[in-house]
């Protein structure tokens, strides 16, 4: 029998190609979403790529409690992977209750649901944001984490401490996967799911290929005094469908009883360092564009330097990121021509 997998928050970037994932892989899926911060583009997007018609789709808020236990009563749920959050961290800083509020409920909303029916696996989608900045690169699983930076990274560390403490209360019924994700970015390579930020874009690939394809003027690199060899910041850019095939290898590592601990953390990333500029410079050459970019102050809140070590997740869960970083932003940059075939520069 096949096994079923919730996906909260499975019609956003993320929920959109880990769906698509999950059903390559064999598994049924249900997909929950509210659409605050996303239509119905990339769910439709799902069943075209991968030919079905019949996912699924409950539309509803994991706030809501009643709501959230009378999913886990109707479906066979085997595990839940929580992506339903709110995420732009400038906007958690305006808004620090609205962002603890939605965040932290809906997740103690899947896990109370989870624990009265008895107990499911539990992914949690986690940010390398819980380690700051990091004093030593890269970083493994065992690198301190370090006070948040905003709400937002708050909201993380606070739900990967609430797992761990269900987990272990729990006598084996709740198992818990923490994947902390370095920044995904990219596309499914059909160009039919892809990010699609509201308004002016907070991350930096969804602004390049806005700028590049005229719906911005000019990107705005955030600093180039910092102290690496170019100047400007190194971050690890993992591509979304390599991800996305992280949660497949996690889920079924809790599944299939595999796990070394009822509670594990994994980091999600390439290990490869690569500044803005050169991000910037590697998008014109593999796609033969010119970007219209600038210098421009340090943003608040940005941290120098994080790379991952992900030696744990490639040895432990036998899962490793393939894509180039040229093909992965030919892939953004095809989403982005065909949001624009699609839709026009609005
Ligand atoms: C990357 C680099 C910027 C925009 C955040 C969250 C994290 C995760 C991913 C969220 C930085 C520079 C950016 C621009 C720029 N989760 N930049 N001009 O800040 O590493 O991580 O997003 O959903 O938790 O913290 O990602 O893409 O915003 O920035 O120069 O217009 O690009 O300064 O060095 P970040 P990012």
């Amino acid at each position: 029998m096949k096994n079923t997998v919730l996906v909260s928050g499975g019609a956003g970037f993320i929920g959109s190609h880990v769906s698509v994932e999950l059903i390559e892989a064999g598994f049924d899926i249900v997909v929950a979403d509210n659409f605050s911060n996303c239509d119905l583009t990339c769910f439709k997007g799902v069943k075209k790529i991968t030919g079905r018609d019949d996912i699924p789709l409950e539309v509803m808020d994991f706030c809501d409690a009643s709501a959230t236990k009378a999913l886990f009563a109707k479906y066979p749920i085997d595990a839940v992977i929580h992506f339903a959050a709110f995420k732009a961290v400038g906007e958690s800083v305006q808004e620090p209750v609205m962002y603890y509020k939605n965040n932290l409920l809906s997740f103690l909303n899947v896990l109370e649901a989870a624990q009265d029916k008895g107990g499911c696996n539990v992914l949690f989608s986690s940010s390398a944001t819980v380690y700051g900045e990091p004093d030593k690169v890269p970083v493994t699983e065992e690198t301190p984490r370090k006070p948040a930076a905003s709400p937002y990274g708050n909201t993380k560390k606070m739900c990967e401490d609430i797992l761990q403490d269900c987990v272990k209360a729990s006598n084996g019924a709740i198992k818990g996967i923490l994947l902390r994700y370095f920044n995904p970015i990219g596309a499914h390579p059909s160009a039919l799911i892809g990010e699609l930020p509201r308004g002016v874009p907070n991350n930096l690939v969804p602004f390049i290929t806005q700028t590049a394809v005229g719906k911005r003027e000019c990107l705005n690199i955030f600093g180039n005094d910092y102290p690496t060899p170019d100047g400007t910041c190194l971050r690890d850019y993992i591509d979304i469908v390599d991800l996305a095939k992280a949660h497949v290898c996690a889920v079924k590592r809790m599944l299939d009883g595999k796990m070394a601990q009822p509670c594990e953390v994994f980091n999600i990333g390439t290990g490869r360092p690569l500044s803005v500029l050169e991000l910037v410079n590697a998008f014109e050459k593999v796609n033969g564009v010119k970007l219209n970019y600038r210098f421009a102050p340090r943003r608040e809140g940005d941290v120098t330097a994080i790379w991952a070590d992900p030696a744990k997740a490639n040895e432990q869960m036998g899962w490793k990121a393939t894509r180039s970083i040229e093909e992965t932003l030919k892939a953004a940059w095809a989403w982005e021509c065909h949001l624009k075939t699609t839709y026009g520069n609005e």
